[in-house]
C-alpha cells in the first residue's frame, strides 16, 4: 500500500517509522515531513495545514491511506475532503476533531454523559467571564476555547492574574479568534496521565499507558510545553484505576458517541488527573499526543498499518494490539528558549555516533545537507530496556553524543525511585 503521513514532528517520524514495519506497505511519503523522515519516506512540501493541497496530491498520486497526525488539519476538515475524494484516511472527522477543537463542546459533552471532569462554566462575553471569576476558588484555570498550540491554558493563583488572563484572551484575542470563548474551570490537583486509544467507530481500545513530563525544567519547574520527555507504561496504572477508568471514562465517552451518532474513527487521547486511584478527564485530544508517540509505538508488536485499517473499517478488537513487556523512555532535546523564544538553523552534531537508542526527529530540516534545528522540540531520544531504569541509562548515556547550539533537555525524565 501506498501511504501518506501528514505533519512535520517526532510523532509523525515515529509513525513512519512503525508504518514501514508494516508487511502490507509498499511506499510512504510525508507531507511536510522534516530531516529524519526524509532518511525512511519521502517528503513532499505541502503543509500540514494546507489541506485542499494535500487532498488534491494523495488524489493525484493515488495513495491507499493518508494519516493524519496533528490536530489544525483535522479540525479542519482534512479528514472530510479526502473522505469526499474516496481516498482512505486515518484521523477523526470534522465532528470528532471538535472534541480537540472546541474545549467547551467537549467539557459540555462530559457534563451531559456524567463523565469526571473538573467542574466549570462557559463565556461568550468578557464582562460575564469577569463577573464569573467570583463562583470559583483559587487557583482558577482559565481555557481559551479553541486550539492554541498547548498553550491556551492559564492556571492563575489569584484573582487579578484570571481577571488578566480573561482580558488577554477575550479582549487582546492573545489566542486570535481561539479565544472568543473562554472555559473557566476548578483546579484539580493529583498526578497527570496520557491514555491513547484508537477508537474504531463503536468501541475505544485504548493502548499501553504513559507518561508525559510537561514543564520545560527539572522537577517540574518553568513553563508548560508540548511535552519535554515521556515513558511508558505508567505505574500509576493500577487495576483499580485501570477499571474505574474503564466504567467512568470509556464506557461513558462511547456511549455518548453512539447516543450522539458521532462517528469516531481515529485516536481518542485522553488527558487524566488522577487521585487515590480514581481519574477526571482534563481533555480530549483526537490525535496521538506528542512525545507519548515516540514511547508507545515502539512497544507497539502489532502491525500499525493493519490496525489503522481495521480502526477505519471498524472491525478493530482489543487482542489486535499487541505489546512487548519492556518498557520506554523518550527525552526531548529542546532549543534553548523553547517554549518562548528560540533561535533555528543550529547543526546538529554527532546523529551518527548514538547505540541503542532510535532518534526521532522534530524541529529539524536540512540546509546545504546538514541537518539543522527548526523548532523548539528538536530531538526525542528514545530506548527500550528491560526496566524503565535500564532504557533511562541508555537515553541519558547518548544524549552527550548529540550536540547543537543552545541545547536544553531534561535531566529527570523517568527518574522513579
Ligand atoms: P488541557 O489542554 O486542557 O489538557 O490543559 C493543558 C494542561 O493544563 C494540562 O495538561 C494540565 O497540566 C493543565 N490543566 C488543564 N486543566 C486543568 C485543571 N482543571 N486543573 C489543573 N490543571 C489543569
Ligand atoms: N503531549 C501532549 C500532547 O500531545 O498534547
Amino acid at each position: 500500500m501506498k501511504v501518506l503521513v501528514v505533519g512535520n514532528g517526532a510523532r509523525e517520524h515515529a509513525i513512519c517509522w512503525k508504518l514501514k514495519q508494516s508487511k502490507n506497505l509498499s511506499s510512504i511519503y510525508c507531507a511536510p515531513g522534516n530531516a529524519g523522515i526524509s532518511k525512511i519516506a519521502e517528503c513532499v512540501n505541502i503543509k500540514a495545514d494546507d489541506i485542499q493541497g494535500i487532498t488534491d496530491y494523495a488524489a493525484k498520486e493515488k495513495m491507499d491511506l493518508v494519516v493524519v497526525g496533528p490536530e489544525g488539519p483535522l479540525v479542519a476538515g482534512l479528514v472530510d475532503l479526502l473522505t469526499e475524494k474516496n481516498i482512505k484516511a486515518f484521523g477523526p472527522n470534522k465532528r470528532g476533531a471538535k472534541f480537540e477543537g472546541s474545549k467547551s463542546y467537549s467539557k459540555d459533552f462530559m457534563n451531559k454523559y456524567n463523565i469526571p471532569t473538573a467542574k466549570y462554566k462557559v463565556y461568550t462575553a468578557p464582562q460575564q467571564a469577569l463577573e464569573g471569576l467570583k463562583d470559583f476558588n483559587l487557583p482558577i484555570v482559565v481555557k481559551a476555547d479553541g486550539l492554541a498550540a498547548g498553550k491556551g491554558v492559564l492556571i492563575c493563583q489569584s484573582m487579578s492574574e484570571a481577571e488578566n488572563a480573561i482580558i488577554s484572551i477575550m479582549k487582546e484575542h492573545q489566542f486570535g479568534d481561539s479565544g472568543n470563548t473562554v472555559v473557566i474551570e476548578e483546579f484539580l490537583d493529583g498526578t497527570e496521565a496520557s491514555l491513547l486509544c484508537f477508537v474504531n467507530g463503536k468501541e475505544i481500545i485504548p493502548m499501553e499507558s504513559a507518561r508525559d513530563y510537561k514543564k520545560a525544567y527539572d522537577n517540574d519547574l518553568g513553563l508548560n510545553t508540548g511535552g519535554m520527555g515521556c515513558f511508558s507504561p505508567n505505574p500509576i496504572y493500577t487495576k483499580t484505576l485501570n477499571s474505574y477508568i474503564k466504567k467512568n471514562i470509556i464506557d461513558t465517552t462511547i456511549n455518548g458517541f453512539l447516543k450522539e451518532n458521532i462517528d469516531f474513527r481515529g485516536i481518542l487521547f485522553i488527558g487524566l488527573m488522577i487521585k487515590n486511584d480514581e481519574a477526571k478527564v482534563l481533555e480530549y485530544n483526537t490525535r496521538f499526543g506528542d512525545p507519548e508517540t515516540e514511547v508507545v509505538l515502539p512497544r507497539l508488536k502489532s502491525d500499525l498499518l493493519e490496525i489503522m485499517l481495521k480502526t477505519i473499517d471498524g472491525t478493530l478488537v482489543a487482542d489486535d494490539l499487541q505489546w512487548i513487556d519492556e518498557k520506554s523512555v523518550a527525552v526531548i532535546l529542546a532549543s534553548g528558549g523553547y517554549p518562548e523564544n528560540y533561535e533555528k538553523g543550529k547543526e546538529i552534531k554527532g546523529l551518527d555516533e548514538v547505540e541503542d537508542v532510535i532518534v526521532f526527529h522534530g524541529g529539524t530540516s536540512l540546509s546545504d545537507g546538514k541537518v539543522v534545528t527548526d523548532g523548539g522540540r528538536v530531538l526525542a531520544v528514545t530506548a527500550i530496556g528491560e526496566t524503565l531504569k535500564e532504557a533511562r541509562k541508555k537515553v541519558y548515556d547518548n544524549i552527550p553524543k548529540i550536540h547543537f547550539e543552545k541545547m536544553e533537555y531534561r535531566k529527570d525524565i523517568a527518574k522513579i525511585n
